[in-house]
């Protein structure tokens, strides 16, 4: 199972906000196409992948969303559109919640209301962490056990003041590179990096 967490620091929580916010300053395309390129290949979609968005522009909880491919029996299409409309549906199911609840939202997702670092801590327990990271280890020169889980921004950076805790988790930091990508070209490249072993 290969795991991406995107911590979104920018995008509305509000599912109005959130889908008329594409393409201004919370670029809340970012989500839909790291859901496009972590899920969707061309004329297929892969196996074996989880997505947690987490949403932290709030004014009560971040909302963290989890797809798993495997259990999702409508991916439907894989248009920003359609793919924002799923995260739209996941803030609509959590109106009302208090802190650290969960919901389901459709098959395969579920909304709760939990913190990245709340999320990361639980993730910790079972999967071996990596934060994406320019001034990391090699993508190449990383060895990869069966639950590996990636952490990414949205273009807001990772608060420098998490990173000692997220280390502590035994996050590692990789790179792939030096130039400054895109949080869902990162995912392509993951997945290319993996699929060669
Ligand atoms: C657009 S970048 C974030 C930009 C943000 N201004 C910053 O300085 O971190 C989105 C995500 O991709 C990761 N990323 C971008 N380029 C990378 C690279 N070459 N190697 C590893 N991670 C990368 C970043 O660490 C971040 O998690």
């Amino acid at each position: 199972m290969r795991t991406f967490v995107l911590r979104a620091r920018a995008a509305p929580t509000d599912s109005q906000v959130l889908l008329a916010s594409v393409g201004g300053d919370a670029h809340t395309e970012i989500l839909a196409h790291t859901l496009m390129n972590a899920f969707f290949v061309a004329q297929a979609h892969r196996p074996d992948v989880v997505v947690y968005l987490v949403l932290e522009s709030t004014r009560d909880f971040s909302r963290t969303l989890r797809f798993e491919v495997n259990a999702m029996h409508d991916i439907g299409g894989f248009d920003e559109r359609t793919l924002l409309g799923k995260v739209a549906r996941g803030l609509d199911a959590s109106r009302g919640m208090g802190k650290d609840e969960e919901r389901p939202v459709e098959a395969g997702v579920t909304v709760r209301t939990t913190s990245f670092e709340r999320l990361v801590q639980t993730l910790a327990v079972d999967h071996q962490l990596f934060l994406m990271d320019r001034k990391g280890t090699p993508i190449g020169e990383q060895s990869f056990a069966d639950a590996p889980c990636f952490l990414l921004t949205d273009h807001i950076p990772m608060p420098k003041k998490t990173i000692p805790g997220l280390e502590r988790l035994g996050a590692k930091k990789i790179t792939l590179g030096p130039t400054m990508l895109f949080a869902s070209q990162c995912v392509v490249l993951i997945h290319h990096a993996l699929d060669q072993r």
